[in-house]
């Protein structure tokens, strides 16, 4: 059934060496892909067929989770082919379309297409478009999927502009919408800690949670990436997509069942209830920052005033959630890499041990680099003195970094093989999250920055910190 050939646009760009082709190593290694498969990596450079597996052989060597196999690697490099081709004309999609068919037969397909889009965002259209006129987007008695790679769109303009033309040429069942964050283990865990335990649901609001905090930092600065990231900037790479898709999971209601529409709807209604969506609450509550030497990165302007670190303190507007804070932030080069959730709880209302020093409850869920889960709670110190201290209760999926759970990609891969659209974003949640983050831009346009503003390698600039201090609260480092 999951037979095709899957053809990458971007075959020589930084995410299909970096990310697919790896996790196709991996799914080969496993033995998951489908019995009838093939790869068709499209790129610009003239590169011969051998000239491009040996690119795609070192990168698996630097970024495969199973060490290099030549027997495995033998087992991929037959289903690879590169094909040379300037996305931007149609004329050779004709000639692109030949030499599928070719592939098809060859690898038994079935004439299935799945179209990856690993290209600069502003290549999205005119590649959908040519696909379609080609009659590459055909679904008779076969499947034709595009999967389209974060950011979707600029801006809720070009988002919308966008998304119509992939519905009228793939319609909306074929229309992946690749999220990776929604790939990771501990994000689709968050759903059965909430839901299939009776200890957490009913806690699980304004009236035992005090605030969430969510991390996702990097130690990374922008590398190669800065002509994409300049026009980008944390809030469009990070915010939009991935840290909305977090916070959504954390506070949706409990949906009607798992399909993925049930799921789909309750994430909705979170992203429509989001705030600030006012300007003088957008700058009382959203700080952003640039690291000192991101001005000498490569393609990135001398006087840029990208935003490379963000700080929101955000509100979502249900009764579960009345005056709740959710401080979120991300940024690149800082102290470590990290993706974590904190949900602390309230103190109890009374109480007996007010003269001894307590902490408050907390759930923390560590997305990477380690994944699990632990509670933090207060107990009695053994001894013949009363004294309060906190410990541990911990369920560590992965305590040693780097052990070897399937990467997001290989998850993603398989399920659009499959035809599973539970862990890709539907529209209306791209929409919502463009109306929340648009607001933001705009109001930023108008603003003078002071950046640089934060030095390398350190938590953001002080305005953070500010800006949950006026809450009386400060950011919980977990490595302190
Ligand atoms: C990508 C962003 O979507 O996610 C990158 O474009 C970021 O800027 C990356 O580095 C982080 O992903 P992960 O899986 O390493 O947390």
């Amino acid at each position: 059934m999951n037979n095709n050939t899957f053809v990458i646009f971007g075959g020589t760009g930084d995410l299909t060496q970096r990310k697919l082709m790896p996790a196709l190593y991996n799914l080969i290694k496993e033995g998951s892909l489908p019995k009838g498969f093939a790869v068709v990596s499209i790129g610009r450079r003239d590169l011969t067929r051998e000239a491009y597996l040996d690119q795609i052989q070192t990168s698996i060597k630097t970024f495969s989770r199973y060490p290099f196999e030549e027997k495995i690697w033998d087992e991929l490099k037959n289903l690879i082919y590169y094909k040379q081709m300037d996305f931007t004309n149609f004329a050779e999609y004709e000639k692109l379309k030949e030499f599928l068919d070719f592939v098809d037969i060859k690898h038994h397909t079935k004439g299935n297409h799945i179209y990856y889009l690993a290209v600069a965002p502003e290549f999205f259209d005119v590649i959908v478009d040519n696909l379609a006129k080609a009659n590459l987007n055909a679904q008779n008695g076969k499947f034709s999927r595009v999967m389209i790679e974060k950011p979707f769109g600029r801006n809720l303009q070009s988002a919308i502009y966008l998304n119509q033309k992939i519905i009228q040429a793939f319609g909306e069942e074929n229309t992946y919408r690749i999220d990776h964050y929604l790939g990771k283990e501990m994000l689709q865990n968050i759903m059965v800690i909430r839901f299939a335990n009776s200890l957490f649901e009913p806690v699980w609001n304004k009236d035992y949670i005090e605030q969430v905090q969510i991390t996702s930092s990097e130690t990374i600065g922008i590398g190669t990436r800065g002509s994409y990231y300049e026009n980008a900037g944390a809030i469009r790479d990070m915010v939009q997509s991935h840290l909305l898709q977090l916070l959504s999971l954390i506070a949706m209601e409990r949906p009607k069942d798992l399909s993925p529409n049930s799921v789909r709807d309750e994430k909705v209604k979170v992203l429509q209830k989001l705030k600030p969506t006012s300007k003088a609450e957008i700058k009382k509550n959203i700080v952003r920052g640039q690291y000192k030497s991101y001005r000498s990165e490569p393609n990135v302007s001398t006087t840029s005033t990208t935003e490379t670190f963000v700080a929101l303190k955000l509100e979502v507007d249900t009764p579960r959630w009345k005056n709740v804070p959710f401080y979120i932030r991300t940024g690149k080069k800082l102290p470590r890499k990290a993706i974590e959730i904190i949900i602390q709880f309230k103190q109890p209302e009374k109480m007996l041990y007010d003269n001894l020093t307590s902490i408050p409850n907390m759930l923390i869920i560590k997305v990477q680099p380690q994944e699990g889960v632990f509670f933090v709670f207060n107990a009695k110190k053994p001894g013949t003195k009363n004294t309060i201290i906190p410990v541990q209760m911990d369920f560590c999926q992965n305590c040693d970094v780097g052990i070897n759970t399937p990467e997001a990609y290989e998850r993603l891969l398989l399920d659009a093989f499959n035809g599973d659209s539970t862990l890709f974003a539907r529209w209306d949640e791209v929409l919502y999250s463009w109306k929340f983050i648009d607001a933001i831009i705009e109001s930023w346009q108008d603003d003078e920055v002071n950046f640089p503003n934060y030095e390398d390698g350190t938590y953001g600039p002080i305005e953070a910190n500010e800006l949950l201090a006026k809450d009386g609260k400060e950011w919980i480092n977990l490595e302190d």
